[in-house]
Formats: C-alpha cells, sequence, structure tokens
C-alpha cells in the first residue's frame, strides 16, 4: 500500500510498509489525534490523565521495572498520571508520588485526595522551578535510593530546559528524567498550531541539554510504539547523582 505525500520538492509516493511510510503514518496519526484533542479522552482509575495510551504503557513498563522509591512529578493537572504511577507502586509495594502543579484546581485536590490511592501522593501547589518547590522536592528525594522524574508542567523550551537542571540532579543514577510532550514541535501546523512551537518545545530543550552532556542519555526504547507525544522523552542518567 502507497500514500501521496506533497511537499516543497513536488509529490511523491511512500510505502506504508517501509520505515519512512511507518514513520509518516505515527506522524499524521498525533497530528489529527491532537486536533481532535484525543489526549484528554483517557482516564486511569476514574481520574483524567492527559496522554496517549501508548505512552501510559511506556510509563508503567519504566515504573515497574525501575521499582522507584519516589516518583516526582511536574505538571498535575486532574491527577491521572499521578494515579497512574501510584496505582504501579501500589503493586511493587512502596514508592510515592510527589506532584507539583502551579493551580491544583479545587475539584481535582478533592478527586485525588479522595481517590484510594491517594495516601502515595503528596501534592505541592508551587511554581516547579521556583525554589519552595525545589527545596521540598530536594528534602524528600535525598536519601532515596531510587529517583524517576516526569517532567509535563509548561512546554515552552525555556521552562522545560529549566526544570531538567533543576531536577535533573535528583534523579538517581540509572533510573530517569521523562521529558514529555516534545511532539508539540510538529504541532505547529496544526490549523489551531503555533508557528513558534516550531522552536519552543520540550524536545529542543531536551536537544539542548543532552549536547556534549556526557552524564545523559537518550534512551529510544521507550519511544519503539512510535505514536508518542514524548520523542526522545527518555533520558537515562549514567553518571552519578551529584
Ligand atoms: C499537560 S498538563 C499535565 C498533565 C498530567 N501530567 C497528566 O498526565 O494528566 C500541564 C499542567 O502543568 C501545570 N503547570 C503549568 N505551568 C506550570 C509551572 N510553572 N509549574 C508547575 N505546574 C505548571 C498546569 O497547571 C497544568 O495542570
Amino acid at each position: 500500500m502507497k500514500f501521496w505525500v506533497e511537499s516543497g520538492d513536488g509529490k511523491r509516493a511512500v510505502d506504508l510498509y517501509s520505515d519512512e511510510g511507518f514513520k509518516l503514518a505515527a506522524e499524521l496519526w498525533l497530528k489529527a489525534s491532537c486536533h481532535r484533542k484525543l489526549m484528554y479522552e483517557p482516564t486511569w482509575l476514574g481520574i483524567p490523565i492527559i496522554q496517549y495510551p501508548n505512552d501510559i504503557v511506556m510509563m508503567q513498563e519504566l515504573i515497574w521495572k525501575l521499582r522507584p522509591d519516589v516518583i516526582v512529578e511536574t505538571g498535575v493537572a486532574h491527577g491521572g498520571a499521578a494515579i497512574l504511577y501510584a496505582s504501579i507502586l501500589e503493586l511493587i509495594g512502596k514508592g510515592e508520588v510527589i506532584g507539583i502543579d502551579i493551580e491544583i484546581r479545587k475539584y481535582n485536590d478533592i478527586a485525588i485526595r479522595s481517590h484510594p490511592l491517594s495516601k502515595r501522593i503528596t501534592l505541592i501547589e508551587e511554581n516547579s522551578t521556583g525554589n519552595k518547590a525545589v527545596e521540598r522536592i530536594r528534602g524528600i528525594v535525598e536519601a532515596k535510593r531510587t529517583v524517576l522524574v516526569a517532567l509535563d508542567s509548561n512546554h515552552s523550551r525555556a521552562h522545560v530546559l529549566r526544570e531538567m537542571e533543576l531536577y535533573g540532579p535528583f534523579v538517581t543514577q540509572g533510573s530517569y528524567m521523562v521529558v514529555m510532550d516534545g511532539a508539540q514541535e510538529m504541532m505547529w501546523s496544526l490549523p489551531e498550531g503555533k508557528k513558534e512551537w516550531r522552536e519552543d518545545n520540550p524536545l529542543k530543550a531536551i536537544e539542548e541539554f543532552v549536547a556534549g552532556n556526557d552524564e545523559w542519555r537518550i534512551d529510544t526504547y521507550y519511544n519503539r510504539l512510535e505514536v508518542t507525544s514524548n520523542p526522545k522523552g527518555f533520558l537515562q542518567k549514567v553518571g552519578a547523582r551529584k
């Protein structure tokens, strides 16, 4: 099966079953589903989670493998990802989730606090790059053996880069910093997209952060389903915790 691609260089046929065809099909699905806002559809154990199913599955794999003592999440929104992380930790039998959000809305706060998994979740209402949040997290993670960080708050390049600089040191050796929504880079061309997303996005922050940095490696294993909001988003800390 072939489909036609039209670009500045003219029109050409691409085989759906080639590597290029698969990548293009994934990109088309992401763009069309982003336009339809499908990432707002899933719930996890009753709480809305702003993620695509593939990305939920990949986080489940990573948490099950790492068995972290603490998962720090910036950007909580309704709390679905915090509940997802807590649910895997509950099955593992240890660990806590620290969720930081600049604004935890009343009804989200009530829903998270009244959830059966709330005992594994601490919410902090702060700017993720502010001193208060960072110092509180430092106190919590300091003595922990395995710390995993997921960054999913403000998706501007500058904010994500600052988060990576501030939260990267909390990640323990061998563990990961997951930087979400790098796919924003390809969404500038959506009807409702913004031209500035082409440069101003989490993927650009990731690329800047890892350039010439041998403390971290991008682990593409967790991007193998191809349809993902988090391209190059799984950064493994290969150097020791500073
Ligand atoms: C994409 S949503 C998070 C989705 C959530 N992680 C999930 O998977 O369901 C982004 C959240 O980041 C929060 N946010 C935006 N800027 C922030 C900042 N500077 N510090 C902390 N949170 C921020 C917003 O309030 C919003 O709730």
